[in-house]
């Protein structure tokens, strides 16, 4: 039976393509509360977080933290929001900067970060907080969503490395008491990134060294680095290698990519931007094998590109993938998605003859 969710979704999926985004997001407070509790196979404990299933949202959908809570009744089992800079920037200024490619289950977007900026990100979250710890009986609270965020170097600053990390540091200090992991976002495909420090091991170790000694408090939050599918292989065994020795907490495989794949039957193919969702599969799945096999699976990865049911995020998983992140899968599939995702984990688990999701990460990798 057609529920209120599905038809809304239908309709969205005829806006244009950055609008439904809104909309969609929008919408996310009429999705009802379906969420019930994951089995204990679904369930991992990494950086002493609970993770209760391993589906995420990835970074890009809510940017801004606005719809948190709604998202949460989705059932995800973490959000990451962001990406975040300092300053509020409305991205790119001509549109349209976001395009489906519908035959070829993918999207285009050259969006440029936008976001409200640091502060309005910062206000929001303490706001919601404080909402929730008053209502700290509802089921949503019981069923707590791990929460991210992505920070990103700000494109207007990207010339300056001093500039860029004192950004970055800034957001770091303000969101690290409220957040349960942060993601530094050094893969942006729509930013002139070449020969930027920031986006290399060396930058990225900087900033990290500078992070930690900021860091507030007791507590060391896990600190993530986003990657990206277009990286040769010896620039991401480096950022591998730099996770294995402690550098890092774990990698997330990755962003957006800048690659056209032959196979694309799309009109839109050649519109400039990041191109996400089926596509990437391969790639991404390459990559997280790769890395699993060179770190000896010691070092955590998410796998993010191309997940549109339960066999793809279980693909990601057998690479090497401790987690996964959706994006492109959510814009195509609608919300209910992730619970058809979590539903079909379980019968996955017996085909595989797995007792749990944690005993399948890196199975498929020789
Ligand atoms: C419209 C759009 C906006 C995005 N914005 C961000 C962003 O702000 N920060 C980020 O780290 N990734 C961003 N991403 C990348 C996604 O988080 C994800 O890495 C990528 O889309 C691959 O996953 P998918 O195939 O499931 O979409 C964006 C993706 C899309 C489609």
């Amino acid at each position: 039976m057609k529920t209120f969710t599905d038809t809304a979704f239908r309709v969205i999926s005829f806006l244009p393509p950055e609008q439904a985004r809104n909309v969609a997001l929008f919408g996310t407070r009429f999705v009802k509360q379906t969420r019930v509790v994951d089995p204990t196979r679904l369930n991992q404990n990494i950086w002493s977080l609970l993770f209760s299933n391993p589906i995420g949202l990835a970074a890009g959908f809510d940017k801004n933290a606005s719809a948190i809570g709604n998202l949460s009744k989705m059932g995800f089992g973490f959000i990451e929001i962001g990406s975040i800079t300092k300053r509020a920037r409305d991205g790119n200024s001509q549109k349209p900067r976001m395009f489906r490619l519908k035959e070829d289950f993918a999207i285009v977007n050259r969006l440029g970060l936008p976001n409200d900026g640091l502060d309005s990100v910062e206000r929001r979250l303490r706001h919601h907080f404080n909402k929730a710890t008053r209502s700290a009986n509802s089921t949503i609270q019981k069923i707590r969503t791990v929460l991210g965020a992505n920070i990103a170097p700000d494109p207007d600053s990207i010339h300056d490395e001093g500039l860029c990390r004192e950004e970055m540091i800034s957001c770091f200090k303000a969101l690290q008491p409220i957040v349960d992991y942060i993601t530094l976002n050094v893969s942006c495909p729509n930013i002139n990134s070449i020969g930027k420090k920031i986006y290399k091991v060396n930058g990225v170790a900087k900033l990290i060294e500078a992070m930690r000694e900021a860091e507030p408090g007791k507590r060391r939050i896990p600190l993530l680095i986003k990657i990206s599918p277009d990286l040769i292989q010896t620039d991401y065994f480096n950022f591998a290698d730099f996770a294995k020795s402690g550098g890092c907490d774990g990698i997330i495989i990755g962003n957006t990519t800048l690659e056209r794949y032959p196979s694309l039957r799309s009109p839109e193919r050649n519109e400039q931007g990041g191109l996400s969702g089926k596509p990437l599969s391969n790639t991404i799945d390459d990559m997280l094998k790769d890395i699993y096999k060179h770190t000896e699976g010691k070092v955590k990865l998410i796998g993010c590109g191309g997940v549109f049911s339960a066999q793809d995020a279980m693909k990601r998983i057998l690479s090497g993938a401790s987690l996964v992140q959706i994006y492109t899968g959510l814009a195509y599939k609608g919300p209910k998605l992730v619970d058809q995702i979590r539903f079909d984990f379980s019968t996955l688990l017996r085909q595989y003859k797995l007792e749990s999701i944690e005993g399948a990460v890196g199975k498929a990798v020789s």
